[in-house]
Parts: C-alpha cells; sequence; structure tokens
C-alpha cells in the first residue's frame, strides 16, 4: 500500500477551494423560498423585569410579520441543559417578564427583509423594574460557594505546604473572554406543517435536535439539524441557544421559513463566553527544586439561575507534575451575567494560566532554569498511583522545542538580554490536553466508477474534519483522497458525537478506518470468489490494494479496479455501515451519544503534550509588548494531516497569545453591560500581532487509541498565556498576574 500512502501528509484542505472562492454554503446562504427575517430586541438592564413593553408601532411598521415578546411567545418545552443535554443555559428569555442579563432577548421581530425588521425592532419601547446586579466576578467572591470537583486531592497539602523550604504563593485573575468567530451564530427554520428543518453553524446537530425536541415537543423524527461549514466557533456552537429555539417557535407559529442572525454585539451576550477566574497557587519545594506541594484554588463566575462549572481547571496542576501533596479548592460566584460556556481548552487555559505563571516564579526564587526545574519534576507516572501513561513524550517536546528555539542562549537575569531600547524576554511552559474518545457510526458506499462517499454527522469548524476523514478512507481503500467526497453535518447521517474537546479525529476517525476496511473486505471477497475475476481463488488476506485497484500477491499486474469488478458483476455500488465505541464502554454512552444527549466521552489513561518557548520584545521606554519568536512542540499521537494539525497548534497559539496581551470583555460596572461588544475594542490578534510560529509535532503513536492518535485542537492553546506573561517577566522583571498584560503594567 506504500504507494497510496496518504495519512500524514501535508494535503491542502479538501473544501479549500469551494471556501476560498465562495462557493462553500454556509448556514445563513442556504437559499428558501419565501424567507423572513428576525431581529431581536435586547434588555439594556442587566437584572430586573419587564414592567411594559409596547409593540404596536413596530407590528404596524412596513413588511413585519410579528413581534414576539413574553407575552405572546408559547411556552418552550424543558430540556436537559449541558450536560448532559444540549441547550446552552436553562433561563430562557421571553418566556416571563423576567430579566437575568444586560443584552437578554425581550422581543424578536419578524419582517419581510432584515431592514424592514432592524427598523421595526427599533420601535419597540421597554419599561423595566431594574434590581440590583453584580456584573463582576471580583464584586461578588463573598458570596461564591463550594463546588465539588473529580480530583482526588494527595497526602496532606496544607502540612506540606507550611514545611517547604521554599515556597510561592501568589494569586492570578484571568477575565471574561468572548469568542468572536467571524461567522456569526444564525438559524434559518423552515416548518412544512409536520416537520421542522433547521440550517445553523453548529458543533452538534444531534444536541441540537435533542434539545429542540424536547423544546418544541416534537419527536426526534420530525427535527432535521443541518450544519455543512462552521465558520469559526471555538466552543460558542456546540450548544442549542435560545436564538435557535426561537427562530424555531417563530417558524412554526408564522408558517413562513425564518432566519436571524446574531449581530456581533449580541454575540456577547447570546452564546457564552470563557469565565473569568480568581485563583490562588501554593508551590513548596525543596532548596533543589524538587517539588512537594501544590495547592490550586479557584473562584470562576456563574448566573444566579444555575453552575457553569468550569471543570478542567485545576486538571493540569493535578496531574503534570510529579508531586507527592496536591490539594485544591473551587467555587462559583453569583453573577448578573448570561451564562459561560466552553472556549477552547475550557479551563486548562485559565488553570494554566495560574500554575504554570507559579512554577516560573518558583524557578525565579530558586535561580533555576525554568526548563529544568520542569524536568526535574516530570511525572513519569500517573500521580497517586504507580501506572503510567499510555504515551507521553512530553520530555522530547521539551527536548525538541529548546533546541530549535535556542532556550540554551538564555540569560537567567531579567532585563539581561536587552538589544538596544528593546527589552528581550524569553519565557516558556508546558502545555496538555486530555484524549477522549466518544461512540460514533458512519456508512461509506463505494460507487461503480470508484467513487467514494463516506457519510457521519460531525462538523467542520476548520478542525480539518472532512480533510483527515477523507484521507483516513483513501488510504485505507487505496485510493486517491481526490476520490473521496465526505458528507457531515446532517442529522439524517449515520450518529456521531459533538466536535468538541479534541476528540474527533481520534474517534470517528477510528470509526471511517473500521468502515472502509469493511467495504474493501467486501470488495475482495467479491473478487476472489468471482471465477471471472484474475483474483479468482486467491485467498482474501493476500490480497492488496493500490490505486483504486486489487491486487495479487504473487504478481502485480494481475488485478483490477473496483470499477471492472463492480461493473462486470452489474453492481451500483458496495455499501457498508458501522458503529465503534471507546474499549470498555457500556451501551448507555452509545445511546446518549447517537440521540444527542450527552457530550461527555471515554477519557483514555493519555493526554497531549506540548512545550511554548516564546519571546517577547518590549519597549523600555514606551512599555509596548511584542510576540516576536515562538516556538511549539507537541505530542499529539499520530498525525492524519501535518497540514491541517499544526494549523491547529497556531490557532491555539494564536488565541493564547490573544488571551496574553489582547483580549478582555469589559463590563460598565455603573451601568452594567459589556461596552466593548465589537472588534474594534474587543482586541484578537492580527497578523500585526503574531510572529512566524514554528509549531511542530514530535511523532508518537497512542497505543490506546484505536487510531493512534491523541488531541490537537486545543492543546495549543494551552499554557501560551503562561509562555507569554513568563516571558515579558523575563523581558522587565514585572511579574505580572492579572490577564491581559498591557503596556501600563510593565512601566
Ligand atoms: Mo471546544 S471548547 O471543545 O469547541
Amino acid at each position: 500500500m506504500s504507494h497510496d500512502t496518504v495519512i500524514g501528509k501535508p494535503l491542502d484542505r479538501v473544501e479549500g477551494h469551494q471556501k476560498v472562492t465562495g462557493q462553500a454554503q454556509y448556514s445563513a446562504e442556504t437559499p428558501i423560498a419565501n424567507l423572513t427575517h428576525g431581529v431581536f430586541v435586547e434588555s439594556t438592564i442587566a437584572h430586573g423585569r419587564i414592567t411594559d413593553i409596547q409593540t404596536q408601532a413596530a407590528e404596524n411598521a412596513p413588511g413585519v410579520h410579528a413581534v414576539f415578546t413574553h407575552r405572546n411567545t408559547p411556552e418552550i418545552g424543558e430540556t436537559e441543559v449541558l450536560t448532559p443535554g444540549a441547550a446552552g443555559q436553562k433561563f430562557l428569555p421571553m418566556q416571563s417578564d423576567r430579566i437575568e442579563y444586560a443584552g437578554q432577548h425581550i422581543a424578536l421581530v419578524i419582517a419581510d427583509t432584515l431592514e424592514q425588521a432592524t427598523y421595526a425592532a427599533s420601535l419597540v419601547d421597554v419599561q423595566y423594574e431594574a434590581d440590583e446586579a453584580v456584573t463582576a466576578l471580583e464584586d461578588a467572591l463573598d458570596q461564591a460557594y463550594d463546588i465539588e470537583l473529580p480530583f482526588e486531592p494527595r497526602g496532606d497539602p496544607d502540612q506540606s505546604f507550611a514545611d517547604a523550604p521554599v515556597k510561592i504563593d501568589a494569586k492570578y485573575t484571568t477575565p471574561v473572554n468572548h469568542h468572536n468567530p467571524i461567522e456569526p451564530l444564525t438559524t434559518t427554520a423552515v416548518w412544512d406543517g409536520k416537520q421542522l428543518t433547521v440550517y445553523t453553524p453548529t458543533q452538534w446537530v444531534l444536541g441540537t435536535q435533542y434539545a429542540l425536541a424536547d423544546q418544541l415537543q416534537l419527536s426526534h423524527d420530525q427535527v432535521r439539524v443541518v450544519s455543512k461549514y462552521v465558520g469559526g466557533s471555538f466552543g460558542c456552537k456546540i450548544s442549542c441557544w435560545p436564538h435557535t429555539t426561537l427562530a424555531a417557535l417563530a417558524t412554526r407559529e408564522l408558517d413562513r421559513p425564518v432566519n436571524v442572525e446574531l449581530t456581533r454585539a449580541q454575540m456577547y451576550s447570546s452564546n457564552g463566553y470563557r469565565t473569568p477566574s480568581n485563583q490562588r497557587v501554593r508551590v513548596g519545594a525543596s532548596e533543589d527544586g524538587e517539588l512537594a506541594v501544590l495547592i490550586h484554588d479557584a473562584v470562576t463566575q456563574t448566573p444566579p439561575t444555575e453552575d457553569w462549572v468550569e471543570f478542567s481547571l485545576l486538571s493540569a496542576t493535578s496531574m503534570l507534575y510529579e508531586c507527592p501533596d496536591f490539594g485544591y479548592s473551587y467555587q462559583l460566584a453569583p453573577v448578573n451575567m448570561s451564562k459561560p460556556t466552553f472556549m477552547r481548552a475550557p479551563g486548562e487555559a485559565q488553570g494554566t494560566f495560574a500554575l504554570e505563571s507559579a512554577i516560573d516564579e518558583l524557578a525565579v526564587k530558586l535561580e533555576m532554569d525554568p526548563l529544568d526545574l520542569r524536568l526535574e519534576n516530570y511525572a513519569e507516572t500517573i500521580q497517586g498511583t504507580d501506572l503510567s501513561w499510555s504515551s507521553k513524550a512530553l520530555r522530547s517536546c521539551y527536548q525538541q522545542g529548546a533546541n530549535r528555539f535556542g532556550w540554551n542562549r538564555r540569560t537567567h537575569q531579567p532585563r539581561s538580554m536587552r538589544n538596544g531600547d528593546q527589552l528581550i524576554g524569553w519565557g516558556m511552559a508546558t502545555a496538555t490536553y486530555p484524549t477522549v474518545l466518544s461512540p460514533a457510526s458512519a456508512r461509506i458506499q463505494l460507487a461503480a466508477d470508484g467513487s467514494v462517499r463516506v457519510q457521519t454527522a460531525v462538523h467542520e469548524m476548520g478542525n480539518g474534519v472532512r480533510t483527515a476523514l477523507a484521507m483516513i478512507a483513501a488510504e485505507t481503500l487505496g485510493i486517491s483522497p481526490e476520490r473521496v467526497d465526505v458528507e457531515i453535518g446532517d442529522t439524517t447521517l449515520p450518529k456521531s458525537p459533538d466536535t468538541s474537546g479534541s476528540r474527533t479525529t481520534a474517534s470517528v476517525g477510528h470509526t471511517v478506518q473500521t468502515v472502509a476496511t469493511a467495504v474493501r473486505s467486501k470488495l475482495i471477497d467479491l473478487a476472489v470468489s468471482d471465477e471471472d475475476s484474475p483474483l479468482s481463488d486467491i485467498s482474501p488476506e493476500k490480497i492488496t490494494v493500490e490505486r483504486g485497484r486489487m491486487i495479487s500477491p504473487d504478481d502485480s499486474e494481475m488485478g483490477e479496479t473496483y470499477q471492472e469488478l463492480l461493473q462486470r458483476q452489474g453492481r451500483d455500488h458496495i455499501e457498508e455501515y458501522r458503529e465503534t465505541v471507546p474499549p470498555g464502554t457500556d451501551d448507555e454512552l452509545k445511546q446518549q451519544t447517537f440521540s444527542g444527549h450527552n457530550v461527555f466521552a471515554l477519557p483514555l489513561e493519555s493526554h497531549s503534550y506540548g512545550a511554548h518557548f516564546c519571546e517577547v520584545t518590549v519597549d523600555a521606554d514606551l512599555g509596548s509588548i511584542g510576540v516576536t519568536q515562538y516556538v511549539g512542540a507537541f505530542d499529539g499521537g499520530r498525525i492524519i494531516n501535518q497540514k491541517t494539525a499544526e494549523s491547529q497548534l497556531r490557532g491555539g497559539i494564536i488565541m493564547g497569545i490573544g488571551m496574553a496581551l489582547l483580549e478582555a470583555t469589559i463590563t460598565d460596572s455603573e451601568r452594567d453591560h459589556i461596552v466593548n461588544t465589537d472588534l474594534e475594542e474587543y482586541i484578537v490578534p492580527t497578523n500585526a500581532d503574531v510572529p512566524h510560529i514554528d509549531a511542530f509535532f514530535v511523532e508518537t503513536e497512542d497505543p490506546d487509541s484505536p487510531l493512534g492518535v491523541k488531541s490537537v485542537g486545543e492543546v495549543g492553546m494551552v499554557g501560551a498565556a503562561a509562555a507569554v506573561a513568563n516571558a515579558v517577566y523575563h523581558a522587565t522583571g514585572t511579574r505580572v498576574r492579572s490577564l491581559p498584560i498591557t503596556l501600563d503594567d510593565v512601566l
């Protein structure tokens, strides 16, 4: 099969041409006859109730079909909220006069055109009775309450910290961050009297189907969800948010197709955000840098109506270093804002900023190189056990990353690598992200013309899943990836999990390989049992496939193509369907996944890892900070596509640079609402903020993951903000423990 080996190659995206030529059809571009447009009116207060809402002028405006408010919106059925369940939040707007956050949908105006709906929405008049609101985490800390997390404390952390000869005890904060995908959240809903079809960019078609079926009291079969392309997401398009539910209700009420599209400003209150954090990290070590104890305490925010638990915030602290004692606490503080959600490396991103800053602070205190300190405390085993990880190449990441960066030329003292007016700083940090597997299913058809169609309900959001699945099918069948069409993002396709948690290639890639293997076996069986085939009577396991041909073990000239076989036998196509489940899981996980009920997956004894090396340049007079060099070395298991996988690393690192230096959602505490709800004021990194990023993989394969694949979608983000912050310290001698780091922090 060597001629046809495609796995591991840096292939272009299979849908790349369609995307750059504008042919890829995003959800809101679906051509629908008689489409109406919905525009939301949003609350200007953060907490209280609506005392009056006048809609007459809006209803009388040109082109308007309806104005929905809490007074006339039909009752929405209950569904389970993450997790399990798919709805983004429990509190549903427009079901009562209650206001729970600024920016909450309070009316939905439906008109023939977007312009008419926008104008009419401006005519809706609202009176409120405002209650007291707390809109910042630091103002809610005294209301915080304890939450149990699934981490095992070890030893006697308090005593161990008291006894440690060298200690770090520091507080870190991270702000609210928003996802800001370039494609906004949109929903086009079409009701035909019996069946609801929803076109919406989502990372979870089955979850949205599940939630909408409950909420509109329909059967699953009556709801179809389509999500062919997702123009960026980073977690804000996993759940079924209220705008989707309300668009679905509106189409059923009006019997007309309805499109709603959130404005950029509405995307700051309607689809989640990264929860901010207040963290305290205590580290105790010996004089020669051996870790004795890590204690990590964290508070994050949640709306008063329900808990958003940032499960993974303490995960890296629990497992990353060889450290006998470990303790933690975790609390939620109620804040009158909308509900947080998953955002790329949810929890790990905030937690490792604190942990990897604290480890750097320890290195400074010990006058040790931060890389040497990490190597000295390298965890060979799963902490609290004698077991080893199924694969772990973090040591190679540290070494290869350091070599490429030239880390050994670093001088220890801060402000010691000056270049004229420019202070140069070199910082590093560690990355880790778990490997999880989900059940999945797929169907593959190989047609008589030799073309192949792969079908499975996963999602393309820039992650490269279409390309990876095409490559896996192509390699297994011995054909070119161009012959493979991957059909995804539709509840009518074979059931698969949500595309989140960096699980898709490991989980669904394995399924596609399993089905493709079944198709290949079937074709070979047909050939060897066909007396007209040149392969007649050869034992099937000896046949190989190459360039679309099945060939004899003795003579590569002897064989036939799939087309020749199928055409001679008068068959249109061969088709196979398979389901795969993670090893050792029961039917329940499969049922929950296939019904769109659960985002949880089976964690393997396996993580991806990485090492970040970052150079910042800080102007000594002006304090302006730029990232000027970046190397990231990663262990992501077996890599299916070098190009798209490295692109995932770079994307994660760029988000980490944004988190470190630029991104923060700011609430005006007088007026209780977010003030920077656009891309001019919420600053994300642009090309000018990002140097060439040398992100690469060290070669590994994970024996516990059926394809050898681990997780690459999120690991690049983990630790990146700490690497930048540590570099800023090295450049300036100023330790900034509160993100984002801005020039006034270092002046
Ligand atoms: Mo991700 S935050 O699992 O899209």
